[in-house]
């Protein structure tokens, strides 16, 4: 199984960025927080972050014909912003697992829409990095039952 692990703008500036909020560890900490879990679980994890729509937009059409069994997503800001992002995961139908780090429902007002959460087979927030790990452990189990499709 492979898992594609999309993350959007500023991302990359995570242990710099707002670290009351998103904590003090690195997008290179998440990267190997990730990967030792999916090891574990014995699937295989690609990582990719871009800082633009259409990268990201990219990204998505890329693992459809890639062959990607799901993507575990953090769309950052375009998620509240991208019917680009969105229409891209309808187009593929890969399944998607929105996580975001911080818990958006308890933050400002503008973050309250998520464009991507319609398609998403599941909404994780709040959890930090371990969002993203769960997200892994969900998509496992509805591929390998073969509950989405
Ligand atoms: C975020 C929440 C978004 O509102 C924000 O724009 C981000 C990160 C999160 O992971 O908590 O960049 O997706």
């Amino acid at each position: 199984m492979k898992i594609l692990v999309l993350n959007g703008p500023n991302i990359n500036m995570l242990g710099v960025r707002e670290p009351e909020i998103y904590g003090g560890s690195s997008y290179k900490d998440l990267i190997q927080m990730v990967t030792d879990h999916a090891v574990t679980r014995g699937v295989l994890v690609e990582f990719y972050q871009s800082n633009h729509e259409g990268d990201l937009v990219d990204a998505i059409q890329r693992a459809y014909f890639d062959n990607v069994d799901g993507i575990v997503f953090n769309p950052a800001a375009y998620t509240h912003t991208s019917i680009a992002i969105l229409d891209a995961v309808k187009a593929t139908s890969i399944p998607v697992i929105e996580v975001h780090i911080s818990n958006v429902a308890e933050r400002e007002e503008f973050r309250q829409i998520s464009y991507i959460r319609q398609v998403a087979k599941a909404t994780i927030c709040g959890k930090g990095f371990r969002g993203y790990t769960e997200a892994i452990d969900i998509l496992i189990e509805g591929i390998t039952s073969k509950q989405w499709k």
